[in-house]
């Protein structure tokens, strides 16, 4: 086939800035101001990240999670242990998450330790969520080979059965949250003419030392 150039598909960035002197000197309270404006600006899914892990086979793995909560402890989402990320965390337990703000030309990538969330933390955000997403997660053998769609269609009979009348469905012990524990966040915001300002937090011992760091 063919090469299908698309070299010339280009974007001038220059909206905002960012120095050592303007961002705040805690990454958190930075990322909470960036993800405030980024969920104004692009709504739902703003909250979209690529969690990237190390294979089993050491490889490097993405995929998309929303990211659920944040705070000093952590940045959380929720997946099922069993799959291929959540074995990925079990067996390596860093990670990376890269949130990419396209309206605001922004980055934001973190890195650091992984652990489960706590139960009841799971628990909690488990039965905040619709029937149908919480049935969701006893039905699918998450990365998981299957024969066919069938085969949910029928887990997801067996499911909605067994829970009939039920208004309290069980957190499913192969689901919950991770999170990750901070040692570096970076921020990045495009520039004219490819001189994009990246401000680089890094953990030593328990201070946050800024760096800026070239495009
Ligand atoms: C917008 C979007 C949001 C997603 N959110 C999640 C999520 O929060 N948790 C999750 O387990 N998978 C989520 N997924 C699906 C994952 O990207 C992935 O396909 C799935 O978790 C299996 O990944 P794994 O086989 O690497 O474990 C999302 C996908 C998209 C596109």
């Amino acid at each position: 086939m063919a090469s299908k150039q698309i070299g010339s598909i280009r974007k001038e960035y220059g909206i905002g800035e960012l120095s050592k002197e303007n961002v705040n000197s805690d990454p958190i309270v930075q990322f909470e101001s960036w993800f405030k404006e980024a969920y104004e600006r692009e709504g739902e899914e703003a909250n979209a990240t690529t969690l990237s892990t190390i294979g089993l086979d050491g490889h490097p793995e993405g995929r998309i999670v929303l990211l659920k909560f944040y705070s000093e402890d952590g940045f959380a989402f929720y997946t099922n242990y069993n799959s291929m990320k959540g074995q990925e965390l079990e067996n390596h337990a860093y990670a990376s998450l890269t949130f990419h703000w396209k309206t605001l030309e922004r980055q934001v990538r973190i890195r650091g330790t992984v652990e489960k969330t706590d139960p009841i933390i799971s628990d909690d955000y488990f039965d905040s969520r619709p029937r149908e997403s919480r049935i969701g997660a006893w039905t699918s053998p998450q990365s998981q080979e299957i024969a066919d769609r069938s085969v949910l269609e029928e887990n997801e009979l067996f499911y909605k059965n067994k829970f009939q009348g039920q208004e309290c469905i069980p957190r499913p012990p192969h689901w919950g949250g991770f999170i990750i524990n901070p040692q570096k966040i970076e921020f990045w915001q495009g520039r004219a003419s490819r001189l994009h300002d990246r401000i680089v937090y890094q953990l030593e011992g328990s201070d946050w030392k800024i760096k800026r760091l070239a495009p």
